[in-house]
């Protein structure tokens, strides 16, 4: 496999990195707090500009961390910065639960619509009004699936937070590269 030079991510892997990181935040920010109430009240999702965009963001994350993987897969190898042995167990663990919950947001978010019966509104007037593959699967009646959207949700934050802490501490304090490596 392809050796990568300066201990850097390869251009791809920084690209889907810092989109997703973008498109996660504003996505966060513009699912407000009264969101589910507005669609149990009957309120058509298209109609409003706040829920396509947060709906066409959630997508995008979607559909760029399936890419994402298989980019994984066959891309340069990543740099590995001299760390400890429980540092690097920690943010490799971090990490997994950053793709678990890249993967897990939209997903909920896909079975909550099909659950309650909501269209799903994208940019462009892209809309698809029932999701019966997902409203009828096993799945949908295991768990309130929006409030365990709305959990995930807040954790990636949370954990986003951490993450990004920690990639700052890496920079001020150990100076061992590990920003500079996914810096784009
Ligand atoms: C990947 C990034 C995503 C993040 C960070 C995110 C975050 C959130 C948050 C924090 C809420 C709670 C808002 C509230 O307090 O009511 C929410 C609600 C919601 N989101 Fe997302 N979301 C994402 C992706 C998606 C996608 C892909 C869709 C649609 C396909 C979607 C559809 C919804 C819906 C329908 C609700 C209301 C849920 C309910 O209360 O029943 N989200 N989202
Ligand atoms: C929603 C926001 C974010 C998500 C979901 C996220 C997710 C991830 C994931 C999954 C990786 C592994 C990447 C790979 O193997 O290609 C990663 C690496 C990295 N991220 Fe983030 N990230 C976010 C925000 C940030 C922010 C704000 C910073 C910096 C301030 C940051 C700094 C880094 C660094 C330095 C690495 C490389 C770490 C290493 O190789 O040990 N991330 N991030």
């Amino acid at each position: 496999m392809q050796q990568n030079s300066l201990n850097q991510y390869d251009k791809l892997s920084k690209a889907f990195h810092w989109i997703t990181a973008i498109a996660v935040a504003i996505a966060f920010v513009l699912g407000p707090g009264d969101f589910g109430r507005l669609l149990h009240d009957g309120i058509d999702p298209g109609a409003r500009i706040d829920i396509v965009w947060h709906e066409s963001l959630g997508i995008t994350v979607f559909t760029l961390t399936l890419l994402r993987l298989v980019w994984v897969a066959v891309r340069p190898v990543a740099p590995r910065p001299q760390m400890t042995s429980w540092m690097r167990l920690l943010s490799q663990l971090v990490h997994l639960v950053l793709w678990f919950l890249l993967f897990a947001l939209p997903i909920t978010a896909l079975l909550a619509l099909g659950m309650e019966g909501h269209p799903l509104t994208l940019l462009g007037g892209f809309r698809i009004n029932e999701l019966p593959l997902l409203a009828n699967s096993h799945l949908s009646g295991l768990a309130d699936w929006g409030e365990v959207h709305k959990f995930l949700g807040d954790v990636i934050m949370w954990l986003a937070g951490i993450h990004a802490l920690a990639a700052v501490y890496h920079h001020l304090k150990l100076k061992d590269g590990v920003l500079k490596s996914m810096w784009p």
